[in-house]
């Protein structure tokens, strides 16, 4: 097989293969992943690692079936059968599967369904790693795979990495209830770009993230293990051409009359799903049977043609209902069924595609219910099939198309009174309205399609790569702290700007706490104790904090963002005439809300005031901050002050001062020959900015700075200013 450079892996490969009378038979996968990507790549252009759907008979079949499928670019992972009940039926379809639809109380957990989750997921590993060309990507595909980005991160760190998950990522709150909810995490972040359909999803996805990991989030991205990892929503699209094209042939037009001449005087509802409890197959009957009750002069007239697509078939809430369903249908057609007329007709088997698309063709209504879904395809396919656009489309507000397909008649599947009544309403839809809804639909549909989906996908993914490249570049390595040592060498006259809290310090949740340790001490006075160094510590604090810690010893201070300072002869003074009418104001607004907001506190400065909340429940603080700002905002620019949107604090103070004047100020007098300045938060921007071009300036954290390097962390500072020094 030639290598090839794009690797794309799922648990299922776009085909499946069965065994019929001893041979081998070549089947399409269904499912929207399969069927979605499959038509989206040319397949000479990628490989497709992933599970053939049989279990070989022996090494012979294996290797048959190897060769088989080589020509198509496909490489197989084989399982076993334990392999298939632990980790496909298993962990994947009774763990994560109900989870993701939001109904755990269908799941079920064994012991051996996590161990051989890992294990196959290894496998998966394993395997995409025998291929020996080093790839451009590789893309990995939906929730039976979330430990795979991380894995294959641990081999190669410079792989580039994407990950897709196809069905709802749920509420952080739901996802807190799965044991191994942190290596989930852990392994879906060791992609560089992880997608989701919506918007919503990606926002759970990244909700878990901070309560699982801690760790602060931007609303796209989050930090983990040194990279930017970037967490976006891709709304994933069909081949819209295809299904336009396949709808002109005369053969399918051929199967569609003749569908249509078995129910000359009905209306025909059609619904295409696999057999699956988040597709709403039963709310969708009783929807159905509610319509019947409350518009009997439908009676005869309508028909439900649903087309059920086996799945799953081993796992027991999918055998609990499909007898279900059974009893649903038989019910309907006891109750209103007569000899010329059958409600609701079943079928449990799939469609060859030409077949699929004449029954959309055919049909004049689409009833899409599903009570969860990550996409549904089958709702663009039959907008993009039914080219006249002649036919109403009815889909779940819980359905992830929902989202783009607006002018579709948009239900709640629990609801079934609103749902029988959006039948009768698309039964006496007028032809104008049908086809404006429908081909409003259609421009998305036809534009968003699954070409475009994976071009968007794929290039965000080389961005995010060059983002993390551009980021490694200003990161202090060996190399730059190198240069930077030797600058401070060769230098004469050394004046440092350190930061306190987050720069020399960890955050405390109460600022009090954050009092300097004794190895900061020592490490200070060993910057002082070289009588070429001058060492300021810039702070946001207030004058009594850096007194009370730092009075009597040789480094000069500057407080509350340079409203007070002890330079040039170690005595505090601070800036004269600075305005302080706007304080009451502002300090009754911020009480008012650390009065709503239990964990806030205010930090009542001399000529400033900060609104605290790093003690906040994580997400309120962020919300009431913004709040905050919304408030103060339009009283900034009257009263001449400055908001700075710190770590976890909202800070007001006069606009005349910054730690950029006031640092300016200092390097003025002291005419250093090397500068040092070094700070993690917002308001250490100006020090960055204010100071001289020759500065070497350094932000604790990878985030945008004006900075010229970074540190990863707080603790990076000392070590690193310890090694500055030592290095002598
Ligand atoms: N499908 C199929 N054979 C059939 C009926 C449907 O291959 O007999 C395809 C259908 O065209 C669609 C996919 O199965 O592309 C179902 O995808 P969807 O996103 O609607 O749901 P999923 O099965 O992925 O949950
Ligand atoms: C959904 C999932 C896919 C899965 C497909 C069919 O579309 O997102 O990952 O392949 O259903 O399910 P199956 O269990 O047969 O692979």
């Amino acid at each position: 097989m030639k290598n090839k450079k794009k690797i794309i892996i799922s648990n299922r490969l776009p085909i499946q293969i069965e065994r019929k009378k001893d041979k081998l038979i070549i089947k399409p996968s269904t499912g929207g992943l399969a069927t979605g990507l499959n038509s989206a790549f040319d397949s000479s252009e990628i490989l497709w690692v992933g599970w053939p759907g049989i279990v070989p008979k022996d090494d012979a079949e294996e290797e048959k079936i190897t060769e088989l499928l080589k020509p198509m670019n496909l490489l197989p992972v084989f399982l076993s059968k334990e392999e298939i009940r632990n980790f496909y039926e298993g962990y994947s379809n009774e763990v994560l599967w109900p989870i993701c639809h939001y109904q755990p109380s269908y799941i079920h957990f064994d012991r051996e369904y996590w161990s051989t989750y890992v294990a196959v997921n290894k496998k998966f590993c394993e395997t995409a790693l025998s291929i020996p060309q080093s790839p451009d990507f590789i893309w990995v595909q939906d929730y039976q795979l979330m430990l795979l980005p991380q894995l294959l991160r641990q081999e190669n760190k410079e792989l580039n990495i994407g990950y897709f998950h196809h069905i709802p990522f749920p509420s952080e709150e739901l996802f807190m209830n799965i044991p191994q909810r942190k290596e989930l995490i852990e392994g879906l972040l060791g992609a560089d770009l992880v997608g989701f359909h919506t918007f919503a999803d990606s926002q759970n996805f990244l909700n878990s993230c901070k309560k699982i990991l801690n760790v602060p989030c931007g609303h796209n991205q989050l930090k983990h293990k040194d990279r930017h990892i970037f967490i976006e929503s891709f709304p994933m699209g069909i081949d819209y051409d295809k299904f336009v094209h396949a709808s002109s042939l005369p053969e399918v037009n051929a199967i569609a009359t003749q569908f249509r001449s078995h129910f000359p005087d009905q209306k025909i509802i059609i619904s295409v799903d696999r057999l699956d409890y988040s597709k709403g197959i039963l709310e969708r009957l009783r929807a159905f049977l509610t319509f019947l009750e409350k518009y009997p002069e439908s009676h005869s007239k309508v028909v439900l043609y649903m087309l059920i697509v086996p799945s799953r078939d081993k796992v027991s809430q999918y055998k609990k209902l499909k007898d279900e369903i059974n009893r649903k249908v038989s019910e309907i057609n006891s109750i209103y069924g007569n000899l010329s007329w059958t409600p609701v007709l079943y079928f449990y088997k799939s469609l060859p595609f030409e077949e699929l698309i004449g029954l959309y063709l055919a049909s004049d209504i689409c009833m899409v219910t599903s009570t969860r879904d990550g996409m549904n395809l089958v709702s663009k396919e039959y907008i993009a099939s039914n080219t006249r656009s002649n036919g109403v489309l009815i889909l779940s507000e819980f359905a992830g198309a929902s989202k783009e397909l607006v002018d579709a008649l948009i239900v709640n599947p629990y609801n079934r009174t609103e749902t029988a009544d959006c039948i009768y309403q698309a039964l006496i839809m007028s032809p104008e309205e049908i086809h404006e809804r429908s081909e409003a639909n259609r421009q998305i549909i036809q534009k968003f399609n699954v070409q475009h989906w994976v071009r968007l996908f794929i290039s965000r993914l080389a961005e995010t790569k060059a983002i993390q490249r551009d980021e490694w570049a200003r990161r202090i390595s060996d190399k730059v702290f190198s240069s930077i040592a030797e600058r401070y060498r060769k230098s004469h006259n050394r004046l440092f700007f350190l930061d306190y809290d987050g720069t020399l310090v960890k955050f405390q949740n109460h600022a009090q706490k954050a009092s300097p340790t004794v190895l900061l001490y020592n490490l200070l006075d060993s910057i002082i104790a070289d009588p070429l160094n001058t060492l300021v510590i810039i702070s946001g604090r207030a004058q009594e904090s850096l007194s009370t810690w730092f009075d009597g010893r040789s480094y000069y201070l500057v407080a509350e963002h340079g409203i007070w300072s002890n330079f040039p002869n170690f005595n505090w003074a601070y800036k004269k005439g600075l305005a302080l009418h706007w304080m009451p104001e502002v300090k009754k607004i911020m009480e008012k809300l650390a009065d709503q907001t239990p964990g806030a506190y205010i930090e009542a400065k001399p000529y400033s005031l900060a609104w605290h909340y790093r003690k906040v429940e994580l997400g309120l603080g962020e919300l009431k901050a913004a709040e905050l700002k919304e408030i103060l905002n339009p009283m900034l620019n009257d009263y001449g002050l400055q908001l700075l949107d710190g770590n976890a604090v909202i800070e007001v103070k006069n606009t005349e001062v910054n730690k950029g004047k006031a640092a300016l100020e200092i390097a003025g007098h002291i005419k250093a020959d090397f500068l040092l300045a070094i700070g993690d938060d917002i308001t250490d921007e100006d020090l960055f900015k204010y100071l001289p071009q020759s500065t070497i300036s350094i932000k604790v954290g990878s985030n945008k700075s004006a900075a010229k390097y970074y540190l990863d962390q707080q603790e990076d500072v000392l070590q690193f200013l310890n090694q500055l020094i030592i290095k002598q």
